[in-house]
């Protein structure tokens, strides 16, 4: 067996015996544990607590032992939604975009998802493969633990199969956790502009039976939105999902709110992502139902939109998680540290309900919070340590400063 002990830490952060999914109040509680270690066994987590108790706990020392003086270490950002697996970079939209363009009128030009799609048919799946493994270590070197990576650039059998099988294949080489979303739904391909029942029904009886039979996805998505998919085609798409055990994860309310959260909670969807755009009503409607809602701010940031009400949602006692949306139109970054700011600065979440909302509320949002988000006896040992700081507040308020040191996967420096 493998041990190693971190002692002297300055401050252990999201300790939890136990732990379920946070709403409303509950995230601003974040358990710490001050001048801490953690003993880990074979990549788990096997003890953890103050200094003093450090004797009585762990009798005997394991060989390995690594001080974190003035460092602060937490769990690794579980990141539960991300578009990772894309061909190329679109910067060129970004100057349209700043030369006035709006992310929809660049979409109704062929821009946007068109865009990528068409990129992705003509790269192979070794490129994206690779495009997407190299963004990957380095969202790892960023506190990435655990990230959920969703299709939907092939808008085609072919290209999203193809999707699917390069995010399989980053599951099984990568030591991050990674979960797969079928978003075959993310918008009509040109072939069928005038004819949406024939894309649908090539989502569910042309894709969905291979991706079952493959076990290529975890969840199901679809995006709700106006001039892309209504709450009924969502229904429809999502339901032969579920039919194959496939969870819905979903897009709504980005820009508009037609009916997306309503729909979402009566197919008891996991998570509703994105929410700029939220009534009273549809507020209300999410802070009664089990649905997660995953808050996107780097996209409304990108895209120079209103942010998502995080305060209100928290107020109302909602079960919020916070995500990257990593992809190539609306957030080309996966940065976390920055994500994390961002909710603070312009959401005014505190730190504290940030941290949890990325770690805990993500780890659920992604069905891995019995491994992962905490420290947690027989957790997997995926640790962020910081850089020496003065408190926790210090992470959000310097943003844009790495102070990530080390980051550690199933017990090993990556
Ligand atoms: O989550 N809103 C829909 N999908 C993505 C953007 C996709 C793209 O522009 O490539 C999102 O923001
Ligand atoms: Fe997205």
């Amino acid at each position: 067996m493998s041990s190693v002990l971190i002692q002297h830490i300055k401050q252990l952060v999201n300790t939890r015996e136990e732990n379920h999914l946070l709403r409303g109040v509950e995230l601003a509680d974040l358990p710490v544990i001050e001048d801490a270690f953690v003993l880990i066994e074979d990549g788990i987590i096997a003890d953890y607590g103050n200094m003093y108790e450090l004797e009585l706990k762990v009798p005997q020392l394991p060989k390995q032992i690594i001080d974190a003086d003035g460092q602060f270490v937490l769990p690794t950002w579980c990141d539960s939604h991300t578009h990772l697996v894309f061909a190329k970079t679109r910067e060129e939209e970004f100057i349209d975009k700043l030369k006035g363009m709006s992310y929809a009128a660049i979409a109704a030009k062929g821009g946007g998802i068109l865009n990528s799609a068409n990129k992705l048919h003509e790269a192979t799946a070794d490129e994206l493969f690779n495009g997407a493994w190299k963004r990957l270590e380095e969202l790892s070197k960023l506190g990435t633990g655990a990230i959920e990576i969703k299709s939907g650039y092939g808008l085609t059998a072919e290209g999203e199969l193809k999707m699917l099988r390069v995010i399989k294949k980053l599951k099984e080489r990568s030591v991050l956790s990674i979960k797969s979303t079928f978003l075959g739904a993310h918008t009509y391909p040109v072939a069928y502009k005038e004819d949406h029942a024939g894309y649908i029904d090539s989502i569910i009886n042309q894709m969905l039976p291979v991706i079952a039979a493959e076990k290529l996805a975890d969840y199901i998505d679809c995006f709700c939105e106006t001039g892309f998919f209504s709450p009924e085609e969502m229904e429809t798409i999502c339901k032969a999902g579920m039919r194959y055990g496939l969870k819905p994860k979903l897009h709504v309310n980005q820009l508009n709110s037609i009916g997306g959260i309503e729909s979402a909670i009566k197919l008891n969807a996991l998570s509703v992502d994105h929410l700029e755009t939220m009534t009273d009503a549809d507020v209300k409607m999410l802070s009664n139902s089990g649905t997660i809602g995953t808050l996107l701010p780097t996209a409304a940031f990108f895209l120079r939109m209103p942010f998502q009400p995080a305060r209100q949602l928290i107020d109302a006692g909602c079960a919020i998680a916070l995500a990257s949306d990593y992809n190539p139109g609306s957030s080309p970054s996966g940065n976390m540290n920055f994500m994390i700011a961002l909710s603070c600065i312009q959401m005014k979440m505190l730190p504290e309900e940030a941290i949890n909302a990325a770690t805990i509320n993500g780890a659920y949002a992604m069905e891995l919070q019995h491994e992962l988000g905490s420290i947690s006896i027989g957790k997997k040992a995926n640790l962020i340590f910081t850089k020496p700081i003065p408190s926790l507040a210090y992470l959000p308020y310097s943003f844009g400063t790495n102070l990530i040191s080390q980051v550690m996967i199933n017990g090993q420096f990556i």
